[in-house]
């Protein structure tokens, strides 16, 4: 085999309260990358899209992650990556991941599958720390895997993989930019015990939702007592939304991964779609710049589309 392409999905971390040890991979948008082998030893990256993204193999996050898992194979090999990201970088939906454990995946099926799933998250982490500056699974597992993803530890790695039942997500992309190295920084590094209680009733609940398809159950664990109150800071119209997006039947919903997109759960698709249209007219009167996705859960992470 000589080419692959694949599309690596956008996801949602962190699911409200899981941060950094939940997430789910959408349906849309996805990145579109093909990987092709080439006579000379080393790898070469083109962007076909213009978010201005360094095509430097050691400055991108695909490329990072590709030569980790080069460097664990037993001899050189050349490779020649190009990358359409449909998923904006900065948009919180998991963009850099969907470089990272696409450009693995493809790299694995290109090679016939030498490396394992948790082998290519830990190739795939290497990338995601440049962009975010740490290494966090909880886009890369979902984006790799599908589903709902749950990252017990990620040393050693402990991935479990939950199928929700079915579920649609709105989300909205105010074009505002929020690093996620900056929403990480101003987190408190201390928190009350008391806090921490209500999060991990939350955590398990929500996890217990999920696989007993009890929606009510999931819609009373999306809440999150730590993060949400300091990051939501940083989002215009955070709490409208979510206020105007329970009100039209979402189950819940918050920040999508460090933001600033905004996500919300729903069982059917007519209220997602009420849900974005009030997304919309929320955006719509501040003059900021916005994109929606109606869209559902990706049950089977990245798709490899074509082999030749
Ligand atoms: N769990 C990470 C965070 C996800 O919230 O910082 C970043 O995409």
């Amino acid at each position: 085999m000589k080419k692959i392409t694949v599309h690596a999905p956008g996801t949602v971390a962190n699911l409200v309260c899981g941060f950094d040890i939940l997430g789910l991979a959408l349906q849309d948008p996805c990145d579109v990358m093909t990987l092709e082998r080439t006579d000379t030893p080393g790898l070469t990256i083109r962007h076909l899209d213009d978010h201005g993204l360094p095509e430097t193999p050691e400055k991108n996050v695909a490329g990072v992650s590709l030569l980790s898992l080069m460097a664990a194979l037993d001899e050189p090999i050349g490779l020649h990556m190009t990358i359409e990201k449909k998923i904006k970088p900065g948009s919180g939906i998991g963009s850099s991941a969907a470089s990272a454990a696409g450009s693995v995946a493809a790299a694995n099926a290109l090679l016939g599958n030498p490396f394992s799933k948790d082998q290519l998250v830990q190739f795939a982490m290497n990338g995601e720390k440049l962009a975010t500056g740490v290494k966090h699974a909880d886009n890369i597992a979902p984006c790799l895997m599908g589903g709902v993803t749950l990252i017990r530890s990620i040393h050693p790695l402990d991935i479990v993989s939950i199928t929700p039942p079915p579920l649609y997500v709105t989300l909205v992309h105010p074009q505002i930019e929020v690093r996620t190295a900056d929403a990480r920084q101003i987190l408190k590094k201390q928190i009350l015990l008391k806090d921490a209680i209500k999060q991990w009733g939350n955590i398990a609940g929500l996890v217990a939702g999920l696989m007993k398809q009890d929606y009510e159950l999931i819609s009373r664990s999306l809440e999150d007592v730590l993060i949400e109150p300091i990051r939501s800071i940083l989002i215009p119209e955070f709490s409208k939304v979510k206020q105007r997006s329970l009100a039209a039947g979402a189950l819940g919903g918050g920040i999508s991964g460090s933001g600033p997109s905004i996500f919300m759960l729903s069982k059917d698709e007519a209220t997602a779609k009420a849900i974005e249209s009030e997304m919309a007219a929320i955006f719509t009167g501040t003059g900021i710049p916005f994109s929606t996705y109606v869209t559902t859960i990706n049950n089977q992470g990245v798709i490899i589309h074509e082999l030749s």
